[in-house]
């Protein structure tokens, strides 16, 4: 894509000079003819309206989204409307210093939008910024949705459908100033339709919160309908008639009917109340008739629940902003950053999570796995040494064998019926030499994480929480994340910990000195089964006897926290999963010695 707009350029340019046409024209033929020049492509006015102060954080990404467009940008124009706030009274003392914090905020965004209106204004059609003023005091503090709030959203809203066809636009693009589109097409995709009026890329959020209804009720209100969550989570994908989108919002303005859109209630009914600028247009587009349309065909982007009170909003979005990064690093790619904002962006000071160190086990082939990792840890904050994994492609029975390595007779995999895989060899040697090497540089604790690790929410904080209350005099090893077998066997230990039964999976763990020694101690290399599996028997809640027999003391003292704090990006069975243990060749070792008495284990 990126290829072919520039050639287009490129035959923009020589088509104006007047030589070489034929060349290039024959280039543009083989790479795309879906549009064959950028200028039949519709113009866009985008309507960004940016608040004051709360979206400071997340500005350098939703312009980020503007750039990142594969899209001619003198085809499309930015109206920005935002306020520069001003303290006009002094006395009052208890909230000077929330309103410091605000004008802090506020003189940060407005210089963000002048720096980046500077730097790119040479390549969109036009940017234009209008700035009112607010004064601070007059920011209601615990109400962040005042009457005050809707009207002036609605008169600009207007105002900007106003200058939007005035400017001869094809489309306008309503855009709140904390969407943030990861993916590059959205812009290409949705003005594609000429026969729709009004339409949204689906965004995803945290929880279930996106922008679009699936249900509304007579009075204008939110309706949960059984259609939301399959639209939402994608089980059914396409464009779907809805009654309500907004947040990010297309609507095609060289379509007759899109007059009869409003986002002023006053213009179509008597009721005002909900006095709300998105209810006024979902009003007004069931009243002409006019279908709304959300589009989940792809990951388009991502946006923060919202807030409700100003106090609040300072303090959440920062946290939303980091999970929904994260989020999008699952599936898709890195939030984009606005090229001259790269500075704004600001990351947690890094630490190793108030442990002696954070190992991260990747295979060295693996390098999309280490970047998605090594950048997660980065958005997070987190100082980590990247373990190089043993990889079981580069082991055979001869260097298993050489190291001393007996795999445990009779072990086949429970549920697969088979003996272990040289991946689930390589993977208990990557943890088992960690272990080993934390008690050769005698450190008290370590988290150790797989390489596919899925955050949950506000992960650090939880985080530091949950090991302030761990003791590591009565425990040796905490689950972060686990796939549990068992739960109703399973009783709290306390508020923030379970006493964990058997559990599949190692994607993180935390483990003190003596918890590693204990497991060292054990010499499991001597009847070696899955690192998921010793685990069990060493905190003794395996089941099966002839996997204890081998190892008599089984004394780690295991807990798990509650609820867990990571999970692995895929599960087996998902689409995306690729298993670095599953998908490589068997142990021939075993396999010759397996009685077939124990095939059942
Ligand atoms: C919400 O939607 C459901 C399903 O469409 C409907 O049965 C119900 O009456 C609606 N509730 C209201 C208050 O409109
Ligand atoms: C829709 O717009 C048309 C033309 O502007 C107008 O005649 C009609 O009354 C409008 N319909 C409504 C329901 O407002
Ligand atoms: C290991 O560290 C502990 C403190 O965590 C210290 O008491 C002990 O002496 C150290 N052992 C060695 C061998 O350095
Ligand atoms: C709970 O654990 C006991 C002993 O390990 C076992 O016999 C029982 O089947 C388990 N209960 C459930 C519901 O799995």
């Amino acid at each position: 894509m990126c290829l072919t707009l520039k050639c287009i350029h490129l035959v923009v340019f020589l088509l104006l000079s007047n030589t070489f046409v034929i060349k290039s024209l024959d280039v543009l033929e083989v790479t795309d003819n879906d549009f064959k020049s950028d200028l039949l492509l519709p113009t866009i006015q985008i309507i960004l309206l940016v608040n004051p102060y709360n979206k400071a954080s997340i500005l350098p990404f939703s312009l980020g989204s503007i750039e990142r467009q594969l899209y001619p940008k003198h085809r499309i124009k930015v109206w920005i409307q935002s306020e520069l706030l001003v303290s006009d009274k002094s006395d009052d003392k208890d909230k000077k210093e929330l309103f410091q914090q605000m004008l802090d905020l506020n003189a940060m965004t407005v210089e963000m939008l002048r720096k980046w209106i500077r730097d790119n204004r040479k390549q969109y059609n036009d940017i234009e910024l209008v700035l009112g003023h607010q004064s601070v005091q007059d920011l209601h503090e615990d109400k962040y949705w005042t009457t005050d709030r809707f009207k002036r959203l609605i008169e600009m809203k207007s105002y900007g459908l106003e200058i939007s066809r005035q400017n001869w636009a094809h489309f306008v693009l309503f855009m709140d100033s904390d969407v943030v589109l990861t993916h590059n097409q959205v812009f290409l995709t949705l003005t594609r339709s000429d026969h729709m009026i009004a339409m949204a890329p689906m965004l995803y959020s945290l929880g279930t919160y996106s922008n679009f209804w699936a249900g509304i009720t007579p009075k204008g209100y939110y309706n949960r309908t059984d259609d939301y969550l399959p639209i939402l989570e994608r089980q059914r994908m396409g464009e779907f008639a809805v009654p309500m989108i907004h947040s990010c919002l297309f609507i095609n303005i060289r379509h007759k009917k899109s007059f009869n859109l409003t986002f002023d209630s006053r213009l179509i009914t008597q009721e005002v109340s909900p006095f709300d600028d998105i209810i006024a247009f979902a009003k007004s587009a069931k009243m002409n008739a006019i279908n709304l349309y959300i589009n989940n065909e792809e990951v388009w982007g991502y946006i923060p629940p919202p807030v409700d009170s100003t106090v609040s909003s300072l303090k959440s979005i920062e946290q939303d902003v980091i999970d929904l990064e994260l989020e999008s690093l699952v599936e898709g790619p890195e939030f984009p950053i606005a090229s001259s904002l790269q500075s704004y962006v600001s990351r947690e000071k890094n630490d190793e999570l108030n442990v002696d160190s954070v190992y991260v086990i990747n295979l060295v082939r693996r390098a999309e796995r280490r970047k998605r990792m090594v950048t997660c840890l980065q958005i997070l904050g987190i100082e980590a040494n990247i373990w190089d994994a043993v990889d079981g492609k580069q082991l055979n029975d001869d260097m298993i064998e050489s190291k001393g390595i007996r795999v445990m007779e009779g072990y086949l995999d429970p549920y697969h019926k088979r003996p272990m895989t040289f991946g689930e060899i390589g993977c208990f040697l990557s943890h088992y030499h960690i272990w080993e090497d934390m008690i050769g540089r005698n450190l008290s604790k370590v988290i150790v994480l797989e390489d596919d690790v899925r955050f949950e929410r506000n992960f650090k904080n939880r985080w530091k929480k949950v090991l302030s209350k761990f003791d590591t005099n009565t425990h040796d090893f905490l689950y972060l994340g686990r796939k549990i077998q068992d739960s109703k066997n399973e009783s709290m230990f306390n508020e923030l910990f379970v006493e964990p039964t058997y559990s599949y999976w190692t994607v993180g763990y935390m483990i003190t000195r003596l918890g590693a020694q204990k497991l060292l101690d054990a010499k499991p290399l001597e009847h070696m089964i899955p690192v998921d599996e010793f685990l069990p028997v060493m905190y003794d809640k395996h089941s099966d006897e002839r996997m204890n027999q081998h190892f008599p003391v089984r004394n780690l003292r295991a807990l798990s926290v509650y609820p867990l704090l990571i999970y692995p990006t895929h599960y087996v069975g998902d689409n995306q999963y690729i298993s670095d243990t599953e998908d490589s060749d068997k142990t021939e070792l075993t396999s010759n010695t397996i009685h077939p008495k124990h095939t059942e284990l």
